[in-house]
């Protein structure tokens, strides 16, 4: 059943090109130029007078949720907000018939996002699902489902759902931009040939884990340390900070990278592992000047970036670790990967349960 795994984690982690793959697929016209998506209700009529979008989850779910904030900003232009779906449903959240309400759930019966799905439904908004489980309470309940084909997901830490929403956010954001117009013909087709080429970057990563597991065996050693980043960066320290938490249970955080000076930088200290995601070559520098910040403090940095960046940043940083090269908006859908095996072989190393980690359930159907 875990497919000669020890566990679904790592099997889960290793199908994530499939599910990449079946995501995609139907989803892309044949000239590879433009973005398809047959059952919407929406209409376009509808989504040229969207004001705003809402993104509201739990967990990891959330994650995803904050990279396809910045994927709907970057692509549409659409002011864009993220929150969890337990402060959603009770903060009286302001909506218009001119709000898209986009709610994530790999389960699909999440009691917090099934009840904000519901408080957004009842003060007007168009909601749209992304889900795992079609037949789930959110898919029922929603206008519409974008349904991500990442399979069945057991190992309570979600991994294949995860990037598989990514790409759902991906493939809606461009279907935005379309119909809006705010995307040329061009720019979509060099967005959907960069995801293309994903499923194939994920499996060449897959193929040299060594690095990642000697890392990992290194910090599972140690009680706290900090993931930093900027911009989409900054959204996968997030889901790696949970990851790792949540099975290996080292106490970690992740910062927005120029957020530090104003009040964590007192937490570092001697020989703190800091995990540096700095692919956003638009904020490359900044990044760099924040690892030295934590460098000057005795920070034991590990950084992820593209290898054309890794000599240079070899000068300020303990050990890098590269990822393939893709195009800035769907860098997430990569740099996530290393972070899962991070959490996996920490927690192995640690002898915990990784499937089952302690006090959590796969689905939360409870309030
Ligand atoms: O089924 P959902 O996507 O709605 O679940 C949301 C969270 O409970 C879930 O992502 C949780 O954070 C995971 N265990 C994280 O790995």
């Amino acid at each position: 059943e875990k497919g000669g795994f020890d566990h679904f984690m790592l099997k889960e982690i290793h199908e994530q090109p499939k599910a990449y793959r079946d995501t995609m697929l139907g989803r892309v016209d044949e000239s590879g130029r433009r973005v398809v998506f047959q059952d919407l209700k929406l209409t376009e009529e509808q989504i040229k007078n969207i004001r705003n979008v809402q993104i509201v989850a739990c967990g990891t779910a959330y994650h995803a949720g904050l990279v396809g904030r910045s994927v709907i900003e970057q692509l549409v232009r659409i002011p864009a907000e993220n929150d969890v779906a337990s402060e959603y449903r009770y903060r009286d959240p302001i909506v218009t018939p001119e709000t898209l309400v986009i709610v994530v759930s790999q389960s699909g019966e999440t009691a917090d996002t099934l009840a904000a799905l519901r408080e957004a439904k009842s003060k007007g908004a168009h909601v749209l699902a992304i889900t795992n489980v079609v037949g789930s309470s959110i898919a029922r309940e929603a206008d519409d489902v974008v349904g991500t084909l990442a399979g069945p997901e057991i190992a309570v830490a979600s991994t294949k759902a995860y990037s598989s929403q990514l790409i759902a956010f991906y493939l809606f954001g461009l279907y935005l931009a379309q119909v809006r117009g705010t995307i040329t013909e061009d720019a979509a087709a060099e967005i959907i040939a960069a995801m293309d080429a994903l499923p194939e970057q994920v499996e060449s990563m897959l193929a040299n884990t060594e690095a990642i597991k000697g890392y990992a065996e290194q910090i599972s050693k140690h009680q706290h340390l900090f993931f930093i980043g900027r911009g989409q960066d900054y959204a996968v320290a997030q889901e790696g900070s949970l990851k790792l938490k949540e099975i290996s249970y080292i106490h970690s955080e992740a910062y927005a990278a120029g957020e530090l000076k104003h009040g964590t930088l007192a937490l570092i200290e001697e020989g703190i592992p800091v995990i540096a995601l700095a692919t956003q070559e638009d904020v490359l520098e900044k990044t760099v000047s924040n690892i030295k910040e934590v460098k000057a403090r005795g920070a034991d940095v590990m950084v992820i970036t593209y290898e054309e960046h890794v000599v240079n940043l070899l000068k300020s940083v303990d050990q890098a670790f590269a990822i393939p090269k893709t195009l800035p908006v769907l860098t997430a859908a990569l740099s996530v990967v290393p972070l899962q095996l991070l959490a996996y072989y920490a927690s192995l190393a640690l002898g915990h349960d990784v499937d089952k980690p302690r006090n959590l359930a796969k689905s939360v159907t409870v309030e």
